[in-house]
């Protein structure tokens, strides 16, 4: 099982100001395989968070194609793509999108009451989450009452909190202390252990785990690929 991107490639468009379109990313092919540790590393405007949504179905491609298993997104409808996202897939942005009226732990919970578990298991693991990001304490407050790191490690509590098969990190530790950024990779490698699989894209260099897939992105493309890692 895999996520497929075939061939492809963003354009944007910028109608009003007239500039020439932007190719954000050109012509890429990868296959997230389950249970596999992606690292896209770039610089700012190399394209990495185009590629991201592609991904997990969020952008649309100008060409090519992207797969969910057997779903070929272009072929089926946007409740099918939703669905298989809101099954299968996590999501943690670049920039925070969180309710400002909701508190830190019903953010956490609003968007996977679906889930088939009861809301005080979900209750138990969104805390123990928060434990890990050294984040307990602060679950009622509300988000405007946080830092932008805090903002973050909520969103990210938020996509951990389904166990994802496959979690979409977006500069997941950019902006964090050394010590939390490594409570963040910890968590991401449990995950990871339990056989989902991480993409994760990043301005900074973030040390690999085993078999690590690391792609170099510059202007829309890949310009190298390795593997590897520490054991
Ligand atoms: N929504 C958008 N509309 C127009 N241009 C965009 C949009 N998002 C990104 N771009 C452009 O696409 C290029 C790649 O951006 P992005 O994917 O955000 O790269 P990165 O995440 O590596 O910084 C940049 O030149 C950026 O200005
Ligand atoms: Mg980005």
């Amino acid at each position: 099982m895999s996520i497929r991107a075939q061939s492809v490639t963003k354009v944007y468009h910028h109608p009003m100001s007239g500039t020439t379109p932007v190719v954000a990313v050109k012509e890429i092919s990868v296959d997230i395989n389950e249970g596999s540790y992606t690292i896209i590393f770039g610089s700012t405007g190399s394209g990495k968070t185009t590629l991201l949504g592609l991904l997990a179905g969020i952008i649309k491609p100008t060409n090519g194609e992207i797969i969910f298993h057997n779903l070929h997104l272009s072929e089926v409808s946007d409740n099918a793509v939703s669905l298989f996202r809101e099954q299968s897939i996590g999501y943690i942005p670049q920039n925070t999108l969180l309710m400002k009226d909701l508190t830190v732990l019903e953010n956490i919970l609003s968007p996977n009451v679906f889930l088939k578990k009861s809301i005080k298991q979900l209750k138990e693991y969104a805390l123990m989450l928060l434990e890990q990001l050294n984040l307990l304490g602060k679950e009622d407050f509300k988000p405007g009452e946080l830092s932008g790191g805090e903002n973050k490690k909520v969103m990210i509590a938020r996509a951990l909190l389904k166990k994802p098969k496959y979690l979409f990190a977006d500069e997941p530790v950019s902006e964090l202390d050394d010590d939390t950024a490594r409570s963040v990779l910890n968590l991401f490698t449990e995950l990871h252990k339990e056989g989902s699989a991480v993409v994760i894209a990043s301005h900074k260099p973030i040390t690999r785990r085993y078999k690590t897939d690391l792609y170099t992105m510059e202007s829309g493309q890949f310009q190298e690929y390795t593997t590897g890692g520490e054991k």
